[in-house]
């Protein structure tokens, strides 16, 4: 569904789906997105914007998407927040004109390298990853500020992470948010939750080897996040040695909790007007979510 060009136009009109959507986003505007990031530092929790949007047909949009991001840290510095912010590669034009699309991602890194921020690139879909990581191969050497998501139900991944190592890079480890055939993805929750521990043990064992590497989980498998915290520990290293990222309204308690236990917390704020394709993928990780919707219509 998330990748039905009809859907796409007409659910996002439909009232029910409005309403729902207001518990995985403050709003659609960026006012809405700067007052839950200063809520939220108010519980010790930092943040990470994201403006939803991707693969964009023409490439004046991508000039604007990369012109928002460019006030946006304006505002977020006369807010005196710490936020950083997530970029899709397609939402920069990489379909239309890759030359141009990193030319924005490098602006993007230099305006948020003077705020002393990090310019988070988000993973797509599997068509993508070899050159979203090609891109941050060449941006990081010169834009120390930037960090890679990888997914950890890809099969590739962990010869990614050895790949990028002697970068010294950031790497955000998600579980993966795409529909991807097994021949390139594991597919079972039991394989990827496995994938995930493993790629985090990897990426800890690096960093107690003397790796400069920074690690955040972006999971809200809390789970997982206590067994890695569990292996940092039997190593000698605090929680704080990592982070974990997770999605705005999702175990919102479990942020607090953890950000009071003194694990190291953002909140991933994802806010614009167009959330469809992205609320799909978060209606797909759990289809309860699907009933919350529908319930919208009940009185
Ligand atoms: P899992 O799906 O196993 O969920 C663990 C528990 O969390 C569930 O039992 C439930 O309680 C809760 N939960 C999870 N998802 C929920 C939901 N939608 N609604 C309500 N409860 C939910 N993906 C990608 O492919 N590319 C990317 O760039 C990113 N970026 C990204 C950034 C950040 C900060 C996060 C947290 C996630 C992403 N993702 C992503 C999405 C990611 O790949 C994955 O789909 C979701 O995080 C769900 O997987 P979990 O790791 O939370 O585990």
């Amino acid at each position: 569904m998330a990748g039905n060009a009809w859907l796409r136009v007409h659910f996002p009109r439909l009232w029910f789906a409005r309403r729902a959507i207001r518990r995985f986003m403050p709003g659609e505007d960026t006012e809405a997105a700067l007052t839950a990031a200063a809520s939220l530092e108010s519980f010790g929790i930092g943040s990470v914007f994201t403006h939803l949007g991707e693969n964009v047909t023409r490439i004046d949009e991508a000039a604007d998407v990369a012109e928002h991001y460019l006030t946006l840290m304006d505002d977020l510095s006369r807010r005196e927040l710490r936020s950083e912010i997530s970029v899709k590669l397609t939402q920069l034009g990489l379909d239309l004109d890759p030359e141009r699309a990193y030319g924005y991602l490098e602006r993007l890194a230099e305006k948020a390298s003077a705020s002393g921020r990090t310019v988070w690139i988000d993973m797509e879909g599997s068509a993508y990853t070899e050159r979203t990581i090609a891109f941050y191969e060449r941006l990081r050497p010169d834009h120390p500020n930037t960090g890679l998501c990888l997914q950890a139900y890809l099969r590739r991944t962990s010869s990614d992470i050895r790949r990028l190592l002697p970068l010294g890079p950031a790497i955000r480890l998600v579980k993966g948010a795409y529909a991807e055939p097994a021949a390139i993805a594991f597919r079972s929750r039991h394989e990827v939750d496995e994938s995930y521990l493993a790629l985090t043990v990897l990426m800890l064992d690096a960093i107690r080897d003397g790796r400069r590497l920074r690690v955040a989980l972006g999971t809200h498998d809390v789970g997982l996040v206590e067994r890695a915290a569990a292996h940092a520990s039997a190593h000698g290293s605090t929680k704080s040695v990592f982070e974990v990222h997770m999605l705005y309204g999702i175990r919102p308690d479990e942020q607090r909790r953890l950000a009071g236990a003194g694990y190291v917390i953002r909140t991933l704020i994802a806010y614009g007007t167009h959330w469809y394709p992205w609320y799909m993928r978060r209606l797909a990780e759990r289809p309860a979510n699907v009933w919350f919707v529908l319930r919208q219509l009940l009185p």
